[in-house]
């Protein structure tokens, strides 16, 4: 039986794996992850990691690894099947009728089809008569004409009618527009263009696909901003503004802030790692995306009250993901955009050294623990001393610790020394952690050589290890993924076991499917979905990814236009010259 892929997305989105085998296992945080006794091998110290964010579980002990599926697979010993009723029964669902699905699947694309054409329709608006004054308005906000269309801003004309008719000579149905919410509908059930006179900021998934509006009226009129409701294809809780570009200029660290606009303006001003939240706070999911593409996170709200509240929350729904955190609070209660142009060319000079200056996590949680001791009290002087020095160990650089140390020393008047012991006295239980994990890493790589599941790799070692970095990128990138699969067939794949992955892969790209884990795992075994999580551990996120991607094709070719010793023997002299004709070209 084909379990439809609406129902797999929403067991997905229902079965947090940590939960799932929190059922099971005994599971701490350590560092990004989960930590705990692995329950498929016999192991005194922990080594069964579960990765909330990228969902799934990995042993470094026995290599056992995938997503919640295959977990429950194997702990329950069920068929792909069962696994997936056991999980669904423990969510509250129950398998629909397949039919259904198909047809939701279909609006689904309708909707990503008529969004597409919406925008295209809304930013030609800016260049008619009636959208000038939005172009007018738009560069009255100094943005340039490269921004407008980078971020493919556009105008809603007036009339209620426009888009909608136009959309319906494009094929579209009134339902399929309303369920888009393009459209409103009317009373008597004819539907209307939801958005009028407002200037029109599309919002676009890491897929590339549009999946709904921010619309803002140009004059005093409320609500300053409509967006999009919920749809089949958005949810306002589970995406970011601007992410798609932004990821990928992250180089480790994200720019939260608070409006469109914020955004915007930062890209222009040359900070593309800026994003922003869709009208609403900050959600745990978006936590979790978040830190999926950075390390760090500068929060950048506005300086006033109802900022500083977000702020504060953001923090505490930010802090469990691990995520080094900063905040950063613009002089004269200004938002990011404002603060920009009030600076004029040194705008973006300007903004720079706020962002390298603004206090960090260490800072933020100093100045807080110090709240609540009263230090005039020897007794509790030493008590926020002690937690002082923890929380200035877990900084890695020890010129920065010290920094640290001086101004608490100063600051309490207490010997620097005294400090410097207890925090070297924390460091050094850092330190031993840090080398257990180097250890395993290095288990990890040794392992790689028996590889049982690819077969072919021990001889195809350069081509595998890009094969493996190329699977992961794509799982981890997919709107890389979009650009990669149309243009990749899986020929261009040496080893077999990751051809079929890719396969996989790239199948459901094309169709415009998701990609994690759990979407693939009803084709692989326990022991291939094991494979791939292993693939997944040693490759973390990569910044540039459509570049390192390229790369990898690259080192592809090389590797599928060398000939293996076989070859080599059996080659005749044409071959060889053509073999050391490409060579030489390489080398030029
Ligand atoms: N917002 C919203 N609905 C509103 C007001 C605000 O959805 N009625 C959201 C928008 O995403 C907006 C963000 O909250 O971008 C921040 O609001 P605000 O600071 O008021 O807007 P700016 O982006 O600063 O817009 P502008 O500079 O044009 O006033
Ligand atoms: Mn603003």
């Amino acid at each position: 039986m084909a379990i439809p892929d609406e129902f797999i997305q929403e067991l997905k989105a229902r079965s947090d794996i940590v939960d799932v085998v929190s059922s099971y296992v005994n599971l701490k945080k350590s560092g990004r992850n989960m930590l705990g006794i692995c329950p498929f091998h016999n192991e005194k110290t922990a080594s069964f990691n579960v990765s909330r964010e990228n969902g799934f579980f990995y042993c470094f002990g026995c290599h056992a690894g995938g997503d919640v599926i295959t977990f429950i697979k194997k702990i329950e010993n069920l068929d792909y099947v069962d696994a997936i009723k056991f999980l669904a029964q423990r969510a509250g669902m129950t398998i629909p009728e397949e039919n259904r699905n198909e047809g939701l699947s279909r609006l689904k694309n309708r909707i990503y089809e008529a969004n597409r054409e919406a925008a295209r329709f809304y930013h030609k608006q800016l260049y008619t008569p009636q959208g000038q004054k939005a172009l007018d308005y738009l560069r009255k906000r100094q943005l340039s004409e490269k921004t407008i269309i980078h971020f493919g801003l556009g105008y809603s004309p007036p009339s209620r009618f426009e888009l909608v008719n136009y959309l319906k000579s494009k094929g579209f149905s009134g339902t399929e527009l309303i369920a888009a919410n393009l459209a409103n509908e009317s009373r008597n059930g004819k539907p209307f263009d939801r958005f009028s006179d407002r200037v029109m900021f599309p919002i676009i998934d890491l897929r590339g696909n549009v999946i709904a509006f921010g619309g803002r009226i140009m004059s005093d009129i409320k609500p300053k901003y409509l967006n999009t409701s919920d749809t089949p294809v958005f949810s306002k809780s589970h995406n970011l503004f601007a992410l798609q570009f932004a990821k990928n200029k992250a180089n480790g660290q994200l720019i939260l802030v608070e409006g469109y606009m914020d955004v915007i303006a930062l890209h222009q001003a040359g900070f593309e790692n800026a994003i922003a939240t869709l009208g609403t706070s900050l959600t745990q999911e978006q936590a979790l995306i978040i830190k999926r593409y950075c390390d760090e996170v500068v929060i950048c709200y506005d300086a006033d009250e109802a900022g500083q509240k977000a702020t504060a929350r953001a923090i505490s729904i930010l802090r469990p993901t691990g995520l080094n955190i900063k905040v950063l609070t613009v002089p004269d209660g200004k938002d990011p955009d404002e603060y920009i142009k009030s600076h004029g060319e040194q705008g973006s000079t300007r903004f720079r050294m706020l962002l390298e200056k603004c206090g960090n996590d260490v800072e933020y949680r100093l100045q807080k623990l110090r709240m609540n001791y009263n230090t005039d009290i020897t007794q509790q002087r030493v008590e926020f001393l002690t937690e002082s020095a923890k929380i200035i160990a877990s900084l890695d650089n020890s010129i920065e610790q010290d920094i640290y140390i001086s101004s608490l020393a100063q600051g309490l008047n207490v010997e620097k020394n005294a400090i410097r012991q207890q925090v070297s006295r924390y460091n050094r239980q850092n330190t031993r952690q840090a080398a257990k994990k180097e250890q395993r890493e290095i288990h990890n790589s040794i392992s790689a050589i028996n590889d049982k599941i690819n077969t072919e790799k021990s001889y195809n070692l350069r081509a595998a290890n890009a094969e493996e970095a190329l699977i992961a990128l794509l799982i981890f990138n997919p709107d890389t993924a979009n650009t990669i699969c149309s243009k990749t067939p899986p020929e261009k794949f040496i080893t077999s076991f990751n051809r079929k992955v890719y396969d996989v892969i790239r199948t459901r790209v094309l169709e415009g499917k998701d990609i994690s884990l759990t979407d693939i795992s009803g084709e692989f075994s326990n022991d291939e979905m094991s494979q791939i999580a292993k693939i997944l551990v040693a490759h973390p996120r990569e910044n540039d990814s459509l570049r390192a991607a390229e790369e990898y094709l690259t080192v592809l070719d090389e590797e599928a236009n060398k000939l293996t010793p076989e070859q080599i023997a059996q080659a005749d002299t044409q071959t060889l010259m053509e073999q050391l004709r490409k060579m030489k070209e390489k080398k030029k």
